[in-house]
């Protein structure tokens, strides 16, 4: 497996692999590789010749009071999952590498970004779309595989693809789960004991109102702020909960038949922030 920082490396390596008409899958990750990040390598080994996973903790898409300096970073772990999974290279560049002091350009979004987590974190999806937009053109992979987990950038890498025209396919990884429904999250690793025994309420807060909606509820905000005021009665504080259109993003307030939506929550328990989502298709 080959492992390197460096730009130009990882471009010839995967220039010599398109020359012997190899098709290239890329994984792109903050590292502290769980299960989770594991089955998006899967996906990508099934459906590519090569996979390529990246690993650097982004600065651009952290917030000045965001947990960039605590976010866990165990490369030696990561290295050996990914050879485990025989992964064929780790990109894992420096800051200095991907963002030379030179640099001048940014990039904005002002769609889809405006509810869910682009309103409570500003800044993110434009640093998670600067990210991306460098690592396509740096690996230039044939698909790469992003989860569900993170519905609304999936959404926005997806719209991004399309708008800047990366020759690159998109492929979305089910949200894998701890046995008692917890979504798995790097940011897991913060959580109490006590605290972690409260983490799976949030995505069986969001089974029940997806209940709710399979037997023909229509109208879900009195629904969603019982929930939210149950939530918050064990000690979660939300930081959003509602159902939103696939497509726009947009909280919806009446469903109709043949739409598809994303049923989405963050909340936060103590200082960790969790996020997790169903897509509803009616
Ligand atoms: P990171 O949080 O490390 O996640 C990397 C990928 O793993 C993302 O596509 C995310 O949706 C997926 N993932 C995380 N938890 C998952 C779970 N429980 N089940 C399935 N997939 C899961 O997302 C990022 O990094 C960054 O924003 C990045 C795209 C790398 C840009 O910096």
């Amino acid at each position: 497996m080959l492992v390197t920082g460096s730009i130009e490396e990882i471009r010839s390596t995967v220039k010599l692999w398109k020359r012997e008409k190899l098709t290239v899958g890329f994984v792109p990750t903050m590292g502290a590789l769980h299960e989770g990040h594991l089955e998006l390598i899967r996906k990508a080994k099934s459906e590519a010749d090569r996979v390529v996973v990246s690993i650097f903790v982004n600065p651009k898409q952290f917030g000045p009071n965001e947990d960039y300096d605590e976010y866990p970073r165990m490369q030696k772990e990561d290295l050996r999952a990914c050879r485990k999974l025989r992964v064929a290279s780790v990109f894992a560049p420096s800051v200095s590498e991907m963002y030379p002091p030179t640099s001048r350009f940014s990039i904005s979004l002002n769609q889809l970004n405006r509810h869910m987590c682009g309103a409570s974190r500003p800044g993110f999806f434009e640093g998670v779309v600067l990210v991306v937009n460098k690592l396509f053109n740096i690996v230039q992979p044939d698909l790469a595989v992003f989860g569900q987990k993170d519905i609304q950038q999936f959404r926005i890498l997806e719209t991004m693809v399309q708008e800047f025209n990366h020759d690159v396919e998109l492929k979305m990884g089910e949200i894998v789960r701890a046995a008692d429904g917890l979504a798995l999250s790097s940011r897991n690793a913060y959580l109490s004991n006590d605290e972690r025994l409260k983490a799976p309420l949030l995505y069986r807060t969001l089974q029940q109102i997806e209940t709710e909606v399979n037997d023909g509820v229509t109208e879900l905000s009195e629904q969603i702020g019982y929930r939210k005021a149950e939530l918050e009665a064990n000690g979660l504080q939300i930081d959003y909960l509602d159902i939103y259109a696939y497509d726009t993003l947009e909280p919806v307030s009446k469903l109709k038949k043949g739409c598809n939506y994303i049923l989405a929550g963050a909340v936060y328990i103590g200082s960790t922030r969790l996020i997790d989502n169903i897509i509803i298709d009616l």
